[in-house]
């Protein structure tokens, strides 16, 4: 499953170019029995099965023996959850500083709790909504961190300028031809001013957060440059409410 995360994109390169190391661990291979069994019907009833606390709390503890070893002392541990603090650009700003991440992917309807006596983890969301296991958010997770590793993007301010990275939604982006079929490129982004296009940019970024996610800026202290943006746009907002 993880072929995605590490053998493609910008995760992929990031990899082979050992700006990361991302390393698996199957709590299959920490069971005692024939079947090697992971899970079991859950105390009390009810639908699904639960990943036992044994495999997971042997998997976990090989991995913190082998990060001890690289002279890792208390890595961070996620267990990826619905129940968990939403992920967002701040985490991942945050984890990324991280010098290991261990995350726990579960399957079924969840662990047994003791797994959370017996380990410090700490549990993540991606969203309010339920997939089938941890695996892919723990991919998003990722992919959201090693985007952020220095080197890991081919141009280097492309990270800085990503949607979120100053607590604003991205400008719209165009590229050739300059006119497609009567829909023109803003003749701006052409014109070589660079002073001129950052305007613009800001300009679109603001407007953007303004109008989908006026939540965004609710908390985020402004510029002067970006109250003079957002005082302009309040203005042409009061005069016409147009589709951006
Ligand atoms: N596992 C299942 N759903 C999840 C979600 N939304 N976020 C993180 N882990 C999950």
């Amino acid at each position: 499953m993880f072929a995605a995360l590490t053998q493609f994109g910008v995760s992929g390169r990031a990899v082979k170019q050992q700006l990361c190391c991302v390393k698996f661990w199957n709590p299959r291979d920490f069971t005692q029995d024939n079947y090697h069994t992971v899970d079991d019907r859950p105390f009390g009833g009810g639908p699904g099965m639960v990943m036992l606390v044994e495999p997971l709390d042997l998997a976990l503890t090989a991995v913190k023996t082998e990060l001890l070893r690289r002279g890792v002392v208390a890595p961070r541990m996620i267990y990826l959850s619905p129940q968990g603090r939403r992920l967002d650009q701040a985490l991942v700003e945050e984890l990324v500083r991280e010098p290991a991440l261990v995350l726990l992917a579960g399957r079924y309807e969840g662990i047994d709790e003791r797994v959370f006596a017996r380990h410090r983890l700490e549990e993540v969301s991606i969203g309010d909504y339920v997939l089938s296991g941890g695996e892919l958010p723990a991919m998003v997770l990722l992919d959201a961190v090693i985007r952020q590793i220095p080197g890991a993007l081919g141009h280097a301010d492309s990270a800085r300028e990503d949607s979120f990275a100053d607590g604003l939604l991205d400008c719209p982006h165009y590229t050739r031809p300059e006119d497609y079929l009567g829909l023109k490129s803003p003749p701006v982004l052409r014109g070589g001013n660079h002073a001129e296009v950052s305007r613009w940019r800001l300009r679109q970024a603001l407007s953007r957060t303004a109008r989908r996610r006026p939540d965004l800026l609710e908390h985020r202290a402004m510029s002067p440059v970006e109250l003079e943006l957002l005082t302009e746009l309040l203005g042409e907002n009061h005069r016409e409410t147009g589709p951006e």
